[in-house]
């Protein structure tokens, strides 16, 4: 038999998704599984977009522009304008999510070996895009005692090699729900400018930002025009998972002009998928404000309840739709495993992701986990009370006194 690749086999697997069997298992045993492992979230997709899509008469399903159809990239630029970000429809490639945009951006700016630093906890797809790409991951380490702030810049001066070419950053923080200060991102400025690197700013949960706070997006640094990748989606945005669009953006006209090289080799972004996205850019900003809330609500639930539950510590997130918090436990993949193949409360469980794979460091994220607010408050609710009858049995937990964490 032939063999398959190296990156075949390098290639991590979800560490989100493979819990799932176990899901299934306790699911056909009758349980009720509260999902706060994934980040799809429940919220419905603007009217305006379901209403509008019925409304597609299209005889023929075509290819578009590889960069994306015109009009949805003027449309796109006027969106980004409203957030002080001065682009023309020149400056985005759509793309088949975000995701797509990430390995573009990869691919165009990085050779096989280079090394991107990114701050951890992370996206962990962002492991198998490095993989595709042939890059290689340096890891900095967040600390959840100051809510994961920007590590101090002196840890990503150490890093940096011959090889370094990039910085990767997700703002607002997927898991960590962190949002960078300007004052951090005027740091990072600082330092990309020094060492000539590029820095992808993934900011995908723009929109979800809390008590009152403002996003400051990479875009807008002064002095790092052309350094600048911003990657984007409509997934989270408009509860948009499934349309599959994303955009790379940035002034820098020659990593333009090379990714577009990548965006004709795959031909086009779906043609529905830009329809939805172009109609979405309509969408009222009542929408937004009924989803934040929302959010804000849901996030104070968990987060409190959390708080609440002894030897737990999860500090309060400032934007997206994730929490991390540190538990009493011996090994996170362990428990999450336990929780759905051993336990159950009033026949229900809850199913979260084990933190270790968001930590590209060996041996980190042990006794951590994400969890999504993407339930409804009542199941939110539910999952704090499972969790926390959960723990007092868990054979694994530790004796561990969590010192509470300061509101973020
Ligand atoms: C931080 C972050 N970046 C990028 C993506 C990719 O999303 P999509 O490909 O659906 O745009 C996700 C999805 O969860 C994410 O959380």
């Amino acid at each position: 038999m032939p063999q398959i690749s190296s990156k075949g086999q390098l290639m991590p697997p979800s560490p989100i998704r493979k819990l799932v069997p176990y899901a299934e298992e306790a699911k056909r045993k009758g349980r009720t599984v509260y999902h706060l492992n994934i980040g799809q979230p429940d919220i419905e997709t603007p009217q305006i977009v379901l209403d509008g899509l019925k409304k597609v008469d299209l005889k023929v399903i075509e290819y578009s522009h590889s960069a994306g159809n015109e009009s949805y990239r003027k449309g796109l630029a006027k969106y980004y304008d409203k957030y002080g970000i001065k682009i023309t429809h020149n400056d985005i490639i759509v793309t088949t999510g975000g995701s797509e945009a990430l390995v573009f951006g990869f691919m165009t700016c990085l050779d096989q070996g280079d090394e991107v630093i990114i701050p951890e906890p992370f996206y962990a797809n962002y492991n198998g895009f490095a993989v595709m790409a042939g890059v290689t991951v340096k890891p900095i380490t967040a600390s959840i005692e100051n809510g994961y702030a920007l590590p101090p810049i002196e840890e990503f001066e150490k890093l940096i090699t011959p090889k370094t070419k990039a910085i990767l950053i997700c703002n607002p923080g997927n898991p960590t729900g962190y949002l960078y200060s300007k004052k951090e991102l005027e740091a990072l400025r600082d330092i990309v400018k020094k060492h000539d690197l590029f820095l992808f700013a993934d900011e995908v949960y723009r929109e979800f930002c809390y008590d009152g706070a403002q996003p400051y997006s990479a875009m807008n640094l002064e002095g790092i025009e052309n350094n600048v990748i911003l990657v984007d989606s409509v997934s989270k945005r408009y509860s948009m998972c499934g349309a599959r669009i994303g955009a790379l953006i940035t002034r820098n006209q020659e990593v333009i002009a090379a990714a577009l090289k990548f965006g004709q080799a795959r031909l086009s972004p779906p043609t529905f998928g830009q329809i939805a996205s172009e109609i979405a850019l309509d969408t009222p900003e009542i929408y937004f404000e009924n989803v934040v809330n929302e959010y804000v609500q849901r996030r104070n639930i968990l987060v409190d309840g959390l708080n609440k539950i002894e030897g737990v510590m999860c500090p309060k997130p400032g934007g997206a739709f994730y929490a991390m918090a540190r538990l009493p436990i011996d090994n996170s993949d362990k428990f999450c495993q336990w929780m759905l193949e051993e336990f159950e409360f009033e026949n229900a469980t809850v199913m979260m992701a084990p933190a270790t794979g968001f930590y590209a460091s060996k041996g980190l994220g042990q006794n951590e986990v994400r969890v999504a607010y993407v339930l409804n408050q009542e199941a939110l609710k539910k999952s704090i009370e499972i969790l926390d009858a959960a723990l007092k049995v868990y054979p694994g937990r530790t004796i561990n006194v969590a010192k509470k964490a300061t509101t973020v």
